[in-house]
């Protein structure tokens, strides 16, 4: 069964907005090093974005029937989303919530999450590393 990471608003801007909070490496970088290691495990990966929050509530419905387990970084939909917090929550596998800034240190309504609550971790703050580490720790689970 594949992972699925899925990927929220603005972020296929990645690389070139804000990079001094998000850095300079690109969705596709991102997108790549999680299919190295997820391959490296025999593991297939889902890998999308969406700036919609309706495709990112199919894209977890897809999950739901597919995946083995979920890595989302639903981006702002984070903080305002409870659609996509209702689909994650029908998912019975692991779901891992990466953010690359420390959304904690950062403006105060990013500091709640619709997800957080219902998430098997939380990560915050260590820049495109965060989704290997949610995947190095996914599959070990699974
Ligand atoms: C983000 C943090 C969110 O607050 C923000 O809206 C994003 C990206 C992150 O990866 O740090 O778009 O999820």
């Amino acid at each position: 069964k594949p992972i699925f990471v899925l990927n929220g608003p603005n972020l296929n801007m990645l690389g070139t907005r804000q990079p001094e909070v998000y850095g300079y490496d690109t969705l596709a970088d991102v997108e790549a090093k999680c299919r190295a290691l997820a391959s490296e495990h025999g593991h297939d990966l889902v890998f999308a974005q969406s700036n919609h929050e309706g495709e990112i509530v199919e894209l977890v419905q897809r999950a739901r029937l597919e995946a083995c387990g979920i890595v989302i970084n639903p981006a702002a939909y984070t903080h305002t989303s409870v659609a996509i917090r209702d689909a994650l929550v029908t998912c019975e596998m692991p779901i891992f919530e990466v953010h690359i800034s420390n959304v904690h240190a950062r403006e105060a309504f990013r500091h709640h999450s619709y997800v957080s609550d219902i998430a098997t971790a939380v990560i915050a703050g260590l820049g495109i590393e965060g989704y290997m580490a949610a995947l190095r720790r996914l599959v070990q689970l699974v």
